[in-house]
């Protein structure tokens, strides 16, 4: 009786370790795919030749991707963060382990993903980043200094996240689900 109770607990708990492990290989592609190109889809929809790019705009592009980030995080297991070394939003800002993602992506253009695992306050995640490049669409906000737009001069005045050309690496996207 022991014994087979402890056959089933085994078995569940292999069975939900494996179930979070395939969650973490499915989920982290997805979500990187899904939140990559409804910036670049929206970018190019809402940033038009010879339109003024204001607030609203901003509202609409990277503030709807925000907005889908903030959805996903408060939904359950699944944490998704933007990291860039030449940050906007400080809350962005590349911790060391990031930076060294990032510094991947810079040094080998062919990587399209970088995935592992680590610890943190005793309990294992697996991170799945992929690497957010720039497109003609985001130059009206990221481009350069002096053409971007006067309310983000005004919010963000330790502003890093200018100067980029198309093609630039911008930063990564980062995909966190729990291990256990
Ligand atoms: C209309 C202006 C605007 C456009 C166009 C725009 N962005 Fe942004 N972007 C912003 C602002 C403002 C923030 C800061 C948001 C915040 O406070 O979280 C931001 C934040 C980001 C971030 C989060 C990291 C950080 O530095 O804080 C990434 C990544 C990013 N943008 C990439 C892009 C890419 C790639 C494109 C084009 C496909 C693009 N953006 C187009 C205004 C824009």
């Amino acid at each position: 009786m022991q014994k087979r109770l402890s056959v089933a607990i085994a078995s569940v708990l292999v069975l939900s370790l494996a179930g979070a492990a395939v969650a973490a290989e499915t989920d982290g592609p997805a979500y990187a795919e899904e939140i990559i190109s409804m910036r670049s889809s929206l970018a190019k929809t809402f940033v038009l030749p010879g339109a003024e790019v204001n607030e609203d705009t901003f509202k609409k592009v990277c503030g709807a991707v925000g907005k889908r980030v903030k959805e996903i995080n408060e939904k359950g297991d699944v944490k998704i963060r933007h990291a860039a070394v030449k940050y906007r939003n400080p809350v962005n800002a590349a911790t060391p382990e990031e930076a060294a993602i990032i510094e991947r992506f810079a040094k080998e253009p062919e990587l399209k993903e970088v995935s592992g695992a680590f610890e943190k306050d005793g309990k294992r995640f697996s991170r799945y980043t992929r690497p957010i490049y720039v497109e003609s669409a985001c130059l009206a906000c990221h481009g350069g200094a002096d053409a971007s737009p006067a309310f983000i001069k005004a919010k963000y005045p330790d502003d890093k996240a200018y100067g980029f050309k198309t093609g630039d690496l911008r930063g990564i996207i980062s995909v966190i689900t729990p291990l256990e």
